[in-house]
Formats: C-alpha cells, structure tokens, sequence
C-alpha cells in the first residue's frame, strides 16, 4: 500500500513538473517566455532562474527593459555569451 501510494506521488509531481515546462508566459509587445525551450532543450534547471532571478509567479516579478540593458532579468544570459543578447530586439519581440 505504502509503496502505491509513494508511487502515485512521484507520478502527480513529475506531472506537475512537465505540466511547467510547458507554460509559456505572455509579456507586453510580442514576447513569450517558453519554459519548454529553456528547461527542455536548453537543459536550464528550474534552481538556476526560481528564486535566484524570477519568483515562482507569473508577472510576480517587476521589470523593465530598462533592467535588461542593465544586464539583469532575462539579460543574466541574454547577454550575447550565454544567449543571444537584448540587441537582437525581434527575436524576443515577434511583433
Ligand atoms: C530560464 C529561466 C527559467 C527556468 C529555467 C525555469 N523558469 Fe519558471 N519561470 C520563469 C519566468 C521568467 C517566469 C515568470 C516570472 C514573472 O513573470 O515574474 C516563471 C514562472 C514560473 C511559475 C509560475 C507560473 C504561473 O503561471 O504563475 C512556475 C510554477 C514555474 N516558473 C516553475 C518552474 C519549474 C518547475 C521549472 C523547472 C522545470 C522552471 N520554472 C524553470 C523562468 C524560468
Ligand atoms: C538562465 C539563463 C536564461 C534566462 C534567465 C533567460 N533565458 Fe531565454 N534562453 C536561454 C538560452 C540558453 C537560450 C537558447 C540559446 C539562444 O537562443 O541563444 C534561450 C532562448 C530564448 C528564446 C528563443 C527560443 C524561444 O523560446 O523562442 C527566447 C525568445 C528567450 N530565450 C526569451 C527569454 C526571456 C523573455 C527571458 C526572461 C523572461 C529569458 N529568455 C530568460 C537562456 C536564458
Ligand atoms: C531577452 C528578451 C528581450 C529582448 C532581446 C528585448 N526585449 Fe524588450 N522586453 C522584454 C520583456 C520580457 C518585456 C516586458 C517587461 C514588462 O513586463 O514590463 C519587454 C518590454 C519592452 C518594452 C516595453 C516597455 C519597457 O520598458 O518595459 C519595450 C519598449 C521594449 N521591450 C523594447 C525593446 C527593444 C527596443 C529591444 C532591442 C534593443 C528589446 N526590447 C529587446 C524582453 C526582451
């Protein structure tokens, strides 16, 4: 019993798991935030962005594009050596 029901709790959480690694997150003018590209095929741990850079929280973090020049937020590695850089203004903006 003991063991089905250990069983059936790691199956609900790895559900839970792959269910965040395909939320994608809206932002203003075009940009979308796939956890599927980042976690999946970029191989990026969840620890390396929750809760270093961005809190668990759709929207729950407050930044600007202002912040992103500065390096931070998305720009931790959108810097043109981790990732593209924020210069390449479209790739995040697709409209
Ligand atoms: C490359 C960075 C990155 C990685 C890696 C990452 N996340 Fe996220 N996650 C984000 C961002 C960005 C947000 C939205 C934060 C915001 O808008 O303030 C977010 C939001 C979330 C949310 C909130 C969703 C909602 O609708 O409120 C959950 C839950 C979450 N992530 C779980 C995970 C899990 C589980 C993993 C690992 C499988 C993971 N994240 C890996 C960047 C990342
Ligand atoms: C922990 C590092 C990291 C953080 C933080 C991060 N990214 Fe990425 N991102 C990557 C890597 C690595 C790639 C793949 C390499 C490349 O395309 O240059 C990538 C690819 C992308 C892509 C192209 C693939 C796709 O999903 O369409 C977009 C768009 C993107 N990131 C947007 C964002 C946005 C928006 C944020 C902030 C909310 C963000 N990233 C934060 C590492 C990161
Ligand atoms: C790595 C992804 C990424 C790249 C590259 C990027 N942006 Fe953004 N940008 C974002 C995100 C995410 C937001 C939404 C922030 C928010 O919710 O306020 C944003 C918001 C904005 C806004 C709305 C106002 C503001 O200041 O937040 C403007 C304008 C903007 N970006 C312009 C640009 C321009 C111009 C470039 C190229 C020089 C660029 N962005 C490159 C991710 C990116």
């Amino acid at each position: 019993m003991k063991k089905i029901f250990l069983l059936s709790l790691i199956l609900f959480l790895s559900a839970i798991i792959y269910a965040h690694e395909k939320h994608d997150i809206f932002y203003k003018k075009g940009v979308v935030f796939k956890h599927s590209t980042h976690t999946l095929k970029n191989k990026i741990s969840c620890n390396i962005c929750h809760s270093k850079i961005f809190k668990k929280k759709a929207y729950g973090t407050k930044f600007k594009m202002a912040d992103l020049y500065q390096g931070k937020y998305c720009a931790v590695c959108h810097n043109g050596k981790k990732a593209f850089a924020v210069k390449n203004c479209q790739r995040c903006h697709k409209k």
